[in-house]
């Protein structure tokens, strides 16, 4: 049953710019998701909980579907994924970007159909492009010389298998450089710069077994400047030029990757995609005419953009101590479920749910459970100053690389994730016990 919904906002606490839209205040300072109290969340699966809206997360693939009616949306599994979340993706027309035969068995066992899946890796095994290539997978990224004659040698007799080539344009774009990918310095893909990405394409178009069907490249992630794209699309154009002067071919698809950033906080930008899908689009048709090549069809695979907003953890607060000049909330998850702080240094807004709010917001330290101090979720977090034990956080945009990168330090276990729709709250994927540990423990 839909909670009832409140209009006026109690505090200044109150901004829920980043929340997914159908977060709605109900009395006594609580919120819900998708119509479904977050604090009945908590009390009927517990704590620490991830919620998603799944009309948020279908609702932002057809933003991108509207966005880009002409191009192939691949949602990036590695953000998030469940047998439910591949569902939605598949009902809602966009494809898969997978990373490992893990999330590729996941996937295809839940129902999704495997030529509409991409495989990517800068260090796939032998197994997992065997496994690849049974399943029937649509292409396979190119990432290393030396895995070209492995996938051509996996190929059945008389078969093809379409690949593309994984170019580093040479373009630095990206919310930390950790997670830019566009330049030289880091592992991924065949460089422009140094004849690495040609002298691949060469090979590829020599092997018979192989289709080359297009270029790639994945500049960066939480990237919010359509900027760069532009300068890596000129860029890919300009390689597909060389490639059509060198070897007399043309390319049907260019896949542009992902990376298109959030907002995490109220005031942060967020990557236009009505302005990326324009100018995007623009930029590659008349490149492609002046180098006089054929437009290719733009494939893109947004991972972060389609399911961080939808998510939010919930957290109980266990402690709160005053150290010095701060305050510190320690709540009964932290960087076993969300290292991002810890890697990133990435900023959330938490904010207290489940009661009212009249005490002045101070500044506090959101710590997590875990046995070193560097497990901060969120510094600088606003929040009422009589925050106390058996208080619930909600901490919104949460939806990926939280869960998908959640680890068992300290043996906590991982969170459930909760679907919330139109009312109502079902499990999608279970909370990790003590069981669970001891189960795959096998040793005397
Ligand atoms: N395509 C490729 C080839 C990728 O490597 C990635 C992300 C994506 C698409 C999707 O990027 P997105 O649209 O989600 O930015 N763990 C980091 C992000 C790592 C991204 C890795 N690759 C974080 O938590 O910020």
């Amino acid at each position: 049953m839909s909670a009832p919904v409140l209009t006026e906002l109690p505090t200044g606490l109150d901004d829920l710019s980043v929340w997914p839209a159908s977060a709605a205040r109900l009395p006594d300072g609580n919120l819900s998701v998708g119509g479904v109290s977050l604090a009945d969340v908590a009390d009927r699966f517990d704590t620490p909980a991830y919620v998603l809206d799944e009309g948020e997360v279908r609702a932002r693939c057809r933003t991108y579907r509207a966005a880009f009616p002409d191009a192939e949306v691949m949602y990036a599994a590695k953000a998030f994924l469940s047998r439910t979340m591949v569902r939605w993706i598949d009902e809602e027309g966009l494809g898969l970007d997978v990373c490992s035969a893990g999330e590729l068995e996941l996937a295809v066992t839940a129902g999704f159909p495997a030529e509409r899946i991409v495989l990517h890796g800068n260090a796939k095994s032998p197994r997992e492009i065997e496994t690849a290539l049974r399943l029937g997978v649509g292409r396979v990224m190119v990432d290393s010389h030396s895995e070209i004659a492995r996938i051509a040698a996996l190929v059945g007799p008389g078969s093809r298998q379409k690949v593309m080539v994984r170019v580093v344009p040479g373009v630095a774009a990206g919310g930390h450089e950790k997670i830019r990918t566009g330049t030289d310095a880091q592992k991924f893909g065949l460089s422009l710069t140094d004849g690495s990405a040609q002298h691949a394409i060469a090979r590829v178009l020599g092997l018979p077994q192989l289709e080359l069907s297009g270029l790639h490249c994945h500049i960066g992630s939480q990237i919010t400047d359509v900027r760069p794209y532009l300068v890596a699309v000129r860029r890919m154009v300009g390689l597909m030029a060389r490639i059509k002067a060198s070897h007399g071919v043309t390319f049907p698809e260019l896949d542009m990757g992902g990376g298109h950033g959030v907002a995490y906080r109220p005031g942060e930008a967020a990557l236009d995609l009505t302005s990326l899908a324009r100018r995007l689009t623009r930029e590659l048709s008349s490149s492609c005419a002046a180098a006089e090549l054929p437009v290719p069809g733009l494939v893109i695979e947004p991972g972060r953009a389609i399911v961080a907003p939808a998510g939010v953890a919930l957290y109980r607060v266990l402690a709160v101590k005053h150290t010095g000049s701060t305050l510190f909330v320690a709540v009964d998850g932290g960087m076993s479920d969300n290292p991002r702080p810890a890697l990133y240094g990435a900023r959330y807004a938490p904010r207290l749910i489940g009661r009212s709010a009249t005490a002045e917001p101070v500044a506090a330290t959101v710590v997590g459970r875990h046995c070193e101090a560097g497990d901060v979720l969120a510094v600088d977090a606003l929040l009422p100053g009589d925050v106390r034990p058996g208080d619930l956080l909600a901490v919104p945009v949460s939806g990926a690389y939280q869960l998908s990168m959640a680890s068992a330090y300290n043996l906590v276990g991982r969170p459930p994730v909760v679907a919330v729709h139109e009312g109502s709250a079902r499990l999608l994927v279970r909370r990790e016990t003590a069981e669970d540990f001891r189960r795959r423990d096998i040793g005397v």
